[in-house]
């Protein structure tokens, strides 16, 4: 079994290349590949850089070079909702693309025209196997729901507000809803797991600079646990 892991930013993954015991390293489309061993599982992680479009072509050289059999996506995220802090982690139940909007043809804002979804789930043995990752870190608060990507930062109240009423979303980002589709069209079981840097309100831009640090290693902790029960 290969897994594939996706960090949108370097210093999302860091830590975990410092683990990593690399057998090849190799470059396409200005990311770069790292297939070795991590924590006893054979992996391929790789920085897709941000956005949706990057985050889509990382997924599809994973599943159609590197044949992987499951994705794990890892990195930071806004936090929506009053009781979502910085430093919680968030395991998606499922993505939508809060972006996308044909609505102007009847289609729910969010909808992939003509796709036969609306969101696309997580594999469910993947969540659990995160969930109880989170729950062996005694001091980690981690949540599940729905994460809501698109090609924004959000740094506004109403937007997180609209966030939460149309989508019923608990996370924001910019690049799990992207490999989350690719997944669904490869049938790759695939999770997402965030660790919350920012509050997505107006002053999530210092937040962010502050908290990556504290989310980043909180997330590689959750990887650790995760790769060894898996
Ligand atoms: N990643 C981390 N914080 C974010 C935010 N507020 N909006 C979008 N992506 C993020």
């Amino acid at each position: 079994m290969i897994i594939g892991i996706i960090a949108a930013m370097a210093e999302e993954l860091e830590l975990l290349l410092n683990d990593l015991t690399i057998e090849e390293k190799k470059d396409k489309a200005n990311m770069t590949f790292h297939k070795g061993k991590l924590y006893g599982k054979d992996v391929v992680a790789v920085v897709c850089g941000i956005g949706k479009v990057n985050s889509a072509i990382c997924t599809q050289i994973l599943a159609s070079e590197y044949k992987v059999d499951k994705i794990i996506n890892v990195g930071v995220a806004g936090g929506i909702g009053k009781e979502i802090y910085p430093g919680d982690i968030v395991v998606a139940e499922n993505l939508v693309q809060h972006d996308m909007d044909t609505t102007a043809f009847g289609d729910k804002v969010g909808q992939i025209p003509r796709l036969d979804t609306f969101d696309f789930k997580c594999d469910k043995e993947m969540v659990s196997i995160a969930k109880n990752a989170c729950e062996k870190i005694a001091e980690l608060n981690s949540f599940t729901g729905r994460i809501a990507s698109g090609d924004q930062f959000i740094a506004n109240i109403e937007k997180i507000h609209w966030l939460d009423q149309e989508f019923g979303a608990i996370s924001c980002e910019m690049e799990g809803a992207s490999i989350a589709q690719v997944c669904y069209l490869n049938a790759i079981p695939f999770v997402v797991i965030r660790s919350i840097s920012d509050n997505a309100n107006n002053g999530a831009h210092m937040d962010y600079e502050k908290f990556v640090p504290i989310a980043v290693k909180n997330s590689t902790r959750i990887i650790k646990q995760m790769l060894e029960m898996m």
